[in-house]
């Protein structure tokens, strides 16, 4: 009996030992290993990582690599404020800055053009003048753009509940290519009317629906100029599409600039170098909703032709679970509904802690889920960065006149204000000039404000050579300076005649 109650208490004893030590074990675990990944995934070497922040809990730096993840694609969420453009524009220059990699950006409500102007990229602004003439494609690919068409139409109206309209909207489109060489959208929306004399209730609603899209667009589906698709895919460009009409005329445009870049990410070799282009739609929920969009096709084909896609938006329910799924890094910033936290944290399987940070989240923090490339002991992994550190954008000014056209990083040209010799408040006057100007500054006004601060014309041209403008150049702003200022002289002579003539 006693016997027995020994055992007894040496049984319960053990267990109480045991949960004891795996209770202190765990604490302990969380010391050894927070939840944080090891810093030699966080870490990378200035010119292998994007630098994005430092992990909150133990404020190590971390670097995005596309070597570090099973794909190089990204998603974004994340109330509107919390700071989901700044990190872009952030980790875009940072991009550019260390890897060259040029990004398109498809704009949805006009936030990006002052930056993109300013880091020195190209914004490609549609409207009545230029747009993009959807319908035009190499004889061998009309059937293909056909199909995209009417799948683009089905995405973004109600066509996919009328069959027979699809036929009709087919039928033209084939009429359009057989009639004329170069058929627009206007073309088509033409043929469709000719369709409506006997009062057919499909060919009524077919035309009206094009119609709303083709007149309400303006110029913008039968353009004088079309965008040179080519150019959408060097460097830094935003193509601007808040001016136009509709959210369709937008999701339109934007579905065909895609399924240009899909092509051309097809018929580029894999560059082992890393990011050739970013694809960034942000707040595009319209396209990156559907199957069909060819945003699912950069993100299930990118990795191989090194395209990389990042999607924004404010509802990740919005976002396509295949992009969802299948992007390799995803930025959560702060989301205040709890179905949004619920839903994300589902997919993502993170910790209740981050799930609860994230609905707490101040601007700029960010939970960071990465599916990691290689066999770890684990292969996801989800942490909180404090705060994204932002980058100023590459700012640049840029200085016109005659038949000059300067381009300067601006930092570096206000270090040579600075060691020309102005003061802090002329390099401050001079910086919101360029700023009034939106960063284009006529020259002349420069010179012209540079003497006004009382440096000598021998000096003002040293600097102006120092700056890389030619002796040519030179030459021709002080003799247009010249001729201003005999203008003005002029003026003013002629004025005083006239003056005198009335008092005589
Ligand atoms: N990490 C950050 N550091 C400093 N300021 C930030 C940060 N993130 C966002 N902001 C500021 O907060 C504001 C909202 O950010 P924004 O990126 O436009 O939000 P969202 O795109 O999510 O609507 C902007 O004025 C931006 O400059
Ligand atoms: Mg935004």
């Amino acid at each position: 009996m006693v016997e027995f109650s020994m055992s007894c208490f040496q049984k319960t004893g053990e267990k109480m030992l045991s949960k004891i030590t795996s209770d202190a074990f765990a604490s302990r675990m969380f010391l050894l290993h927070p939840a944080e990944p090891p810093a030699r995934f966080l870490l990378s070497s200035p010119t292998q990582g994007i630098y994005m922040g430092k992990t909150r809990l133990l404020h190590a730096p971390f670097f995005w690599s596309p070597k570090k993840t099973i794909n190089p694609h990204m998603c974004v969420v994340g109330i509107s404020g919390s700071g989901k453009s700044y990190f872009l524009k952030s980790f875009l220059t940072r991009c550019r800055l260390i890897w060259g990699t040029g990004a398109l950006i498809l704009d949805w409500a006009g936030e990006y053009n002052t930056w993109v102007r300013q880091a020195g990229g190209n914004v490609v602004e549609l409207g009545r003048h230029c747009g993009i003439n959807v319908l035009s494609c190499p004889k061998e690919k009309r059937q293909e753009r056909k199909r995209e068409l009417l799948d683009a139409l089905e995405m973004l109206t109600d066509l996919g509940k009328y069959p027979q309209q699809r036929i009709l909207y087919s039928n033209a489109i084939d009429a359009a290519y057989s009639r004329e060489s170069d058929p627009t959208l206007f073309s088509v929306y033409k043929l469709l009317l000719k369709k409506c004399k006997g009062n057919d209730h499909d060919a009524l609603q077919a035309a009206f629906r094009l119609g709303e899209l083709v007149v309400a667009g303006g110029g913008l589906f039968s353009p004088v100029r079309s965008i040179s698709m080519d150019e959408l895919t060097v460097g830094l460009v935003c193509l601007d599409l808040h001016s136009l009409p509709s959210e369709a005329a937008r999701s339109i445009v934007a579905l065909f600039t895609l399924s240009f870049v899909k092509e051309q990410m097809r018929s580029t070799k894999y560059d082992e170098s890393g990011i050739k282009l970013w694809i960034v739609a942000d707040e595009a929920w319209k396209i990156a909703q559907d199957e069909r969009s060819d945003l699912i096709n950069i993100v299930r084909e990118g990795r191989k032709y090194s395209f990389g896609l990042i999607v924004a938006s404010q509802n990740p329910t919005d976002v396509h679970s295949t992009i969802f799924s299948n992007a390799g890094t995803m930025v959560i910033m702060r989301l205040a509904l709890a179905q949004h936290r619920s839903y994300v944290q589902e997919s993502l399987r993170y910790s209740g802690e981050i799930a609860s940070a994230i609905g707490n989240f101040s601007v700029g923090e960010a939970a960071v889920h990465m599916v990691f490339s290689s066999q770890q002991h684990f292969s996801s992994s989800t942490f909180v960065l404090g705060k994204i550190d932002g980058e100023e954008p590459l700012l640049s000014v840029r200085l016109r006149g005659g038949k000059m056209d300067l381009e300067l990083d601006r930092e570096t040209f206000v270090r040579s204000l600075v060691r020309f010799g102005l003061s802090d408040a002329q390099v401050a006057q001079v910086n919101s000039e360029f700023e009034r100007a939106d960063y284009v500054l006529d020259v002349f006004s420069f010179v012209s404000l540079l003497e006004k601060f009382g440096f000598g014309r021998s000096l003002v041209v040293s600097f102006l050579r120092e700056l890389g403008i030619k002796d040519a150049s030179i030459a021709g702003i002080y003799a247009q300076l010249e001729m201003r200022k005999m203008g003005s002289e002029a003026d003013k002579i002629a004025r005083l005649v006239v003056s005198d003539a009335e008092i005589a």
